[in-house]
């Protein structure tokens, strides 16, 4: 789905700013938000420095997000794999995320923010998951952005629990379609990513999102997550804007794919 119907005038307008078509924003954008160690490195700063500068770039992707239109901001931000970088480099993630959540969640909040998590949220220290919970009641009937944060998540976990639970459903081989892989993934119920940007210069998807990307414009850029703000996310539109998405199938002279 895009998002152009659904747009106000002020999203209209800083399309039209930008050189944006309205009628052709993605509805859901995610983001691998790479980079931040070597960001402070070049400083010679400690990683920890370069993840919390990479808060900054949050803060920017999701208000240019919210200034387009776009209603899903996916981002990742704790893989599973993750989990083997040094305790301290954990634990001062996993307490960035409460303060930031602390400080930023009221504002998000009554922008219209809803907070939601997919990944194996179960993982995290208790303090966290608290924190986790209020947003994402606190937030659960805005409607102007979904934010969705990847947490402790892996595509091939989540693949993995989707599938138990469909075995567990007691449902047959032959009732199972794409449509009910997608409906018991984490994302369930959320459109399928449009586009993917990843930064940092590093062209893989480190087990993101596999199955929902199957069909995703991939923008990569250089620029170090820290460094990203909201001119990166119109360049990333921009560049999407100019793709031609076939499907599989032909464009017609109107470069609308043709359905037979
Ligand atoms: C991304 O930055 C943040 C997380 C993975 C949590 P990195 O920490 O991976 O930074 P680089 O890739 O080492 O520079
Ligand atoms: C991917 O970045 C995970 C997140 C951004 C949270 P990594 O830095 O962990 O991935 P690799 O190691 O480069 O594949
Ligand atoms: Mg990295």
């Amino acid at each position: 789905m895009l998002v152009g119907d659904l747009m106000n005038t002020k999203q209209r307008e800083v399309c039209e700013s930008q050189g944006l078509d309205p009628n052709r924003i993605p509805s859901h954008v995610a983001i691998i938000m790479d980079g931040n160690g070597r960001w402070a490195e070049e400083r010679g700063e400690s990683r920890v420095f370069g993840h919390m500068h990479g808060v900054d770039a949050v803060r920017s992707s999701v208000q240019a997000a919210m200034e387009l239109g776009v209603r899903h901001l996916t981002l990742y931000a704790f893989s599973t794999e993750n989990w083997s970088r040094p305790k301290e480099e954990v634990e001062a993630l996993m307490n960035l995320l409460v303060d930031t959540l602390v400080k930023e969640m009221n504002e998000l909040g009554n922008k219209g923010v809803r907070l939601r998590t997919i990944g194996d949220v179960g993982a995290l220290p208790k303090n966290c998951q608290a924190q986790l919970d209020e947003a994402e009641a606190s937030t659960e009937s805005n409607e102007s952005l979904d934010l969705i944060l990847a947490l402790s998540y892996s595509s091939k976990w989540e693949m993995v629990q989707a599938i138990k639970k469909i075995i567990d459903s007691g449902v047959s081989s032959a009732d199972i379609s794409a449509e009910t892989v997608s409906e018991y993934l984490s994302t369930r119920g959320i459109p399928d990513p449009e586009l993917m940007i990843r930064t940092s210069g590093e062209h893989r998807i480190s087990n993101f999102l596999l199955w929902q990307l199957a069909y995703a414009e991939f923008h990569f850029t250089s620029t170090l997550w820290p460094d990203f703000g909201k001119e990166n996310f119109f360049n990333a539109i921009r560049d999407f804007q100019n793709r031609e998405r076939r499907f599989g199938g032909l464009l017609d002279t109107n470069h609308n794919v043709t359905v037979q």
